[in-house]
């Protein structure tokens, strides 16, 4: 898993940095050595804009997640019912701006994975239209319930709902032109995140898209570090945490497309459209 050497720099390179701020280091000269006054005040002005950035928490490891798949059905299943009170107000403007980014087209094939109570599966199947199909997995019963009566309002196939472990998901290779996850990623467990990118891969069309929403590390302040430690104590039910997104799918080889940052209760959300490369 990759931890940019400085991800409160990482840029896209649409604004001049790198990813790994590599551009940010101080002109020295022809091998010249700054001279300690130089370097006191490098130090000073990199803290100053630290704070002015928003206090950016340094790099570090991601949080683990230490729940068993077991507590995690048991939660959504009970969540079930209420999600679209709870969540949906918060997480909805990522979401929707993942949904605009993966831009699904009449005719393609999609999966919506931790499709949760269905919001995304009815856009998604209303873009590809009938001679296209989304479908959707989720680990819960509960969710998959949901899914398939908000399907149903919407006069849709109400069974384009998959229940099952989206680490291991029952579809054959290159089954998709595109797949969606939005708040999922971010569930799963730290070494068990490049295998699940693996399999999203698996069923994914040589050259399909993935687009990922997710919370992120990058560019977070001092209410990530806040969310984090509530995190730290209540990992089962607080479950999502930040990731390194953009870093983590260029590491098991796909290509970025275009990327966003969104937000999701005051936190930063990358918004990241890659690409099976
Ligand atoms: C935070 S909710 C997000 C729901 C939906 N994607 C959205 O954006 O509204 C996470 C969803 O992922 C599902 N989930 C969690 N772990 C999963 C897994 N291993 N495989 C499939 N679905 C999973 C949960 O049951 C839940 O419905």
């Amino acid at each position: 898993m990759s931890e940019p050497s400085d991800p409160s720099v990482a840029g896209d390179g649409a604004d001049g940095r790198s990813a790994t701020g590599s551009e940010s280091g101080p002109a020295t000269g022809d091998g010249d050595e700054p001279s300690p006054g130089a370097a006191a005040r490098e130090r000073v002005t990199s803290k100053i804009a630290e704070s002015a950035s928003g206090n950016a928490i340094p790099p570090g490891p991601i949080a683990r997640v230490p729940r068993s798949k077991m507590a995690a059905r048991e939660w959504y299943n009970s969540l079930s019912r209420w999600y679209d009170v709870i969540a949906d107000p918060f997480e909805a403007p990522a979401r929707e701006a993942g949904l605009k980014l993966l831009d699904a087209a009449p005719g393609e094939r999609v999966l919506d994975i931790g499709c949760g109570t269905g919001t995304a599966l009815v856009e998604l199947n209303c873009a590809v239209g009938s001679d296209g199909v989304a479908v959707g997995i989720d680990l819960s019963r509960g969710m998959c319930r949901r899914t398939s009566r908000t399907l149903a309002a919407a006069d849709l196939d109400p069974g384009v709902v998959v229940e099952g472990d989206a680490s291991t998901a029952p579809f054959s290779d290159g089954t998709f032109d595109a797949c969606f996850a939005s708040f999922v990623l971010d569930l799963f467990d730290t070494p068990e995140i490049p295998a699940v990118l693996e399999e999203w891969r698996r069923v994914l069309a040589p050259d399909g898209r993935l687009c990922v929403v997710s919370l992120s590390r990058r560019e977070a302040g001092l209410i990530t570090r806040l969310y984090e430690s509530i995190h730290e104590l209540y990992p089962t039910y607080v479950d999502c945490r930040p990731l390194y997104l953009r870093d983590t799918l260029l590491d098991v080889g796909f290509e970025i497309d275009a990327e966003q940052v969104a937000s999701a209760w005051g936190l930063p959300v990358e918004v990241v459209l890659a690409r099976n490369g």
